[in-house]
């Protein structure tokens, strides 16, 4: 593997080298899914070979848990773990208030359990991931198989009552089958285009029977780090109020890519 990146693939990068600098020694830490996590998941793999730090993962997805072993991270079950300290994932969306839509790449329960059990949720992302008002990426919803056409046409009909633009739902597929997810169940993504008040819609389609979880991140997240091209990164923490701008320095990522 080459140590040129893309402009993108930096941005994840620095967001993610970043981010893993809020990871102390002897820490559990929730590990995200997606390809600004897996950076994240390498980084602390470097930490581990080259500074001895000694940290213990809680993957979201059967792919970050491969990955996490592959760079020599301790990985254990969430049940193992009880409590983290620390979650750091991507999102697909965020907004001011750090309101996230995620599951584009179909983890979103684990996602979601995992943060829920961490004294702090860090997002890691690139700018293109900033929304004024969510919705114009697809918000995913899992759904358990059995009925799930039903459940399907019950939450377009609960749509019709919402803050939002759109209302057509598709199921997410994986080549000719319906994508299943870690926990066997599928995925139905909602054309909202604006979601007005996601905490109301996440809470009603919660009620939903065949719902099992929905892609909004309300009152999860507290710190945002986003990632630039040219390897400048923000940090924001809504919590503490506070905005800071830093610069990544790197020369190249080779030695990232040494155990995998
Ligand atoms: C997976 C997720 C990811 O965090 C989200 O899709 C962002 O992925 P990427 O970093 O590849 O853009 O929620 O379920």
């Amino acid at each position: 593997m080459s140590g040129e990146l893309s402009p993108i693939d930096t941005a994840k990068f620095v967001a993610a080298k970043r981010a893993v600098e809020f990871v102390q020694d002897g820490m559990r830490v929730g590990l995200g899914t997606g390809s600004t996590a897996a950076w994240m998941v390498r980084c602390l793999g470097e930490l581990i070979r080259e500074d001895g730090m000694k940290i213990t993962g809680v993957p979201t997805s059967s792919r970050t848990a491969e990955l996490a072993r592959q760079v020599g991270i301790n990985v254990v079950s969430l049940d193992e773990a009880r409590w983290l300290d620390l979650t750091i994932d991507g999102t697909d969306e965020y907004d001011s208030d750090l309101c996230l839509i995620k599951g584009g790449g179909g983890a979103l329960l684990q996602e979601k359990i995992v943060a829920t059990a961490s004294d702090q949720m860090i997002v890691i992302a690139d700018p293109t991931k900033q929304v004024d008002t969510l919705g114009a990426f697809p918000l995913p919803v899992e759904v358990i198989p059995f009925g799930w056409q039903t459940t399907k046409a019950l939450i377009e009909e609960m749509l019709v009552s919402m803050d939002v633009l759109g209302q057509q739902s598709s199921l997410r597929m994986n080549g000719d089958a319906p994508f299943v997810t870690d926990e066997g169940n599928h995925i139905v993504d909602l054309h909202l285009q604006r979601i007005g008040n996601p905490r109301q819609l996440s809470m009603v389609l919660n009620q939903i029977p065949g719902v099992v979880e929905n892609g909004l991140f309300i009152d999860i997240c507290d710190v945002v780090v986003i990632g630039h091209g040219d390897g400048r990164v923000e940090v924001t923490d809504i919590n503490e109020g506070t905005h800071e701008e830093d610069r990544i320095e790197f020369v190249d990522t080779t030695n990232l890519f040494a155990d995998i």
